[in-house]
């Protein structure tokens, strides 16, 4: 059964058949990643760019390999070093980059919407890898996977997104997910974080970082964006922890608790040291499983 559409723009409204097809395929990729060999021929002959006009470690890297794990060849783009200095347009350098027959285009850019426009300009598989405040559906594909993978379901839990939802496209596109696949989910953060109309997308709000621990089964901790003005909505960062961060002693509260993040963290700010390298989170799980899950991507939309 293939996937309901050519392009992954977002989570929002994908059937929960393709959000479950994903999953299961990534399963079987997550296996070969294991393999002393880790490269299958799947999309040998694929030619796949991968345009990055903001910066990215995790998400980046993780496209490219699971891109050469695949066979495919894969060309990377940076705004920086680009013609986009010399005045081209964004327009004007994807047509151009299309030109050279390229089969997928993953895109990061600072903007919300560009991967959408870019289904209108590209005859390409569009593939979003974080579009500004809106989605960033692959980070929330594997953090499900990750959630399904350590508890063996995602059906019924309850997952508490804590942080500064309102600069988040991890969180939108992890409520989405979430709730498609039957999860319970709430946000915590300062009220100054958590935009005002969210409730209406079926999630709880609270401001109670003590409550998020004890009632939940997951918490995904996002990061302070300070690069989208976070710290405006804070008074200072050592205040922010003082009242949300997640320590150690406050885990205290839940023996069973499970944390994710997106990474990358700030030390000290949404999660002290502790915790981060601590037997609560499954921050690295996340970023394995993230190859898996691309490459799952790449392959159901590649080959349909
Ligand atoms: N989680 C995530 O998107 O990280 P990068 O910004 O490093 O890609």
């Amino acid at each position: 059964m293939p996937l309901s559409s050519r392009h992954l723009l977002g989570l929002h409204g994908v059937p929960k058949e393709d959000i479950q097809l994903i999953l299961d395929t990534a399963t079987t990729f997550r296996e070969v990643l294991d393999r002393p060999i880790k490269k299958v021929p799947t999309l040998q002959g694929k030619t796949i760019v991968n345009l990055f006009f903001e910066s990215s470690t995790r998400t980046r890297i993780s496209f490219e390999l699971a891109q050469k794990r695949l066979s495919a060849d894969t060309i990377n783009f940076a705004k920086s070093g680009s013609s986009t200095g010399k005045g081209e347009t964004f327009k004007d350098t994807v047509k151009n980059i299309e030109a050279m027959k390229v089969d997928m285009i993953v895109v990061r850019h600072e903007s919300a919407g560009v991967p959408q426009f870019l289904t209108r300009i590209s005859d390409a598989n569009i593939i979003n890898a974080g579009d500004g405040r809106h989605e960033h559906p692959t980070q929330a594909l594997l953090d499900l996977y990750s959630i399904r993978e350590k508890l063996k379901k995602i059906d019924g839990l309850k997952v508490c997104i804590v942080g500064d939802i309102g600069h988040s496209r991890v969180a939108l596109s992890n409520i989405y997910g979430l709730l498609t696949m039957g999860a319970k989910v709430s946000v915590c953060g300062p009220p100054t974080m958590i935009p005002r109309s969210i409730e209406s997308l079926g999630v709880e709000v609270h401001h109670d970082i003590d409550r998020a621990i004890r009632e939940n089964d997951v918490l995904n901790v996002l990061r302070i964006q300070l690069e989208r003005e976070a710290g405006s909505s804070i008074p200072t960062l050592r205040e922010y922890h003082k009242y949300f961060g997640i320590t150690r002693e406050r885990l205290q509260q839940n023996e069973d608790i499970l944390i994710l993040h997106p990474g990358p963290i700030n030390r000290g700010v949404e999660l002290s040291s502790e915790v981060a390298d601590g037997p609560f989170q499954i921050i690295l799980n996340q970023v394995t499983n993230g190859v898996a899950v691309r490459m799952a991507v790449l392959y159901l939309l590649g080959t349909l």
